[in-house]
């Protein structure tokens, strides 16, 4: 399931991890790399030891907080610290899959990355070129976000980055280890979840309600990890 989740950051927020990040000093994008995707990557990378992305990280992660569809989406167990990149002319990521463990090396933290995140950090009107395309279940998606949304999206999916062709692209992204690691079974329990609050909201009464709340929960019992 890919799911745009607007509003993550608000835009005074999107300023200040703007103003932190950029003035901060950048490596090559293959520090995070694996054999293959060092292969099909250009790009620039904030070293992930850097105050700059400890600092904006931990921001980043008290905004996914506060959001009920990210975590109803991505039903996170833990969230690998967020890393920052950007893609100036010329810059793009070919075709790979996120690598399925991961270790972040400031904390020898290791998680499953079960979902994909990127945090768009830059307006779209700013540069041409640099979409997430994304090869989903129902075909390729291109994605390019208004400043402070965000995409979650199975990272068992072939994706890449296309080139940048004016200006710069600058997003934060990492990855989630879900309660859920099934991708199916985590957009059921979402899918279920949404109607459940518009159930609430339009039949609040119904008795029906208080058994398909049971049955969610159930049906996460069964298939998550707390
Ligand atoms: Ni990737």
């Amino acid at each position: 399931m890919l799911l745009h989740v607007p509003d993550v950051l608000t835009a005074d927020e999107v300023r200040r991890i703007r103003a932190r990040i950029d003035a901060a000093d950048w490596v090559d994008g293959n520090v995070t790399s694996g054999h293959q995707s060092a292969r099909a990557k250009t790009n620039l990378q904030l070293p992930e030891d850097s105050d700059a992305a400890r600092e904006c990280g931990e921001a980043i992660l008290a905004a996914l907080a506060r959001s009920a569809l990210f975590f109803s989406a991505a039903l996170p167990r833990q969230v690998y610290p967020p890393l920052f990149n950007r893609y100036g002319v010329g810059m793009t990521f070919g075709n790979h899959v996120d690598s399925a463990i991961r270790v972040h090396p400031p904390t020898s933290r290791r998680i499953r990355t079960d979902v994909s995140a990127t945090l768009f950090l830059t307006p779209p009107e700013d540069y041409d070129g640099g979409e997430l395309t994304i090869e989903d279940t129902y075909g390729t998606q291109g994605v390019k976000l208004p400043a402070g949304d965000l995409v979650v999206y199975p990272a068992t999916s072939v994706h890449r980055v296309t080139p940048v062709t004016r200006g710069e692209r600058t997003s934060s992204f990492f990855w989630i280890e879900s309660m859920v690691r099934d991708d199916g079974e985590r957009s059921l329990l979402f899918d279920m979840d949404m109607a459940l609050v518009r159930l609430a909201r339009d039949a609040k009464d119904h008795p029906s309600l208080v058994t398909l709340t049971g049955c969610y929960h159930n049906l996460l019992r069964r298939w998550g990890d707390a």
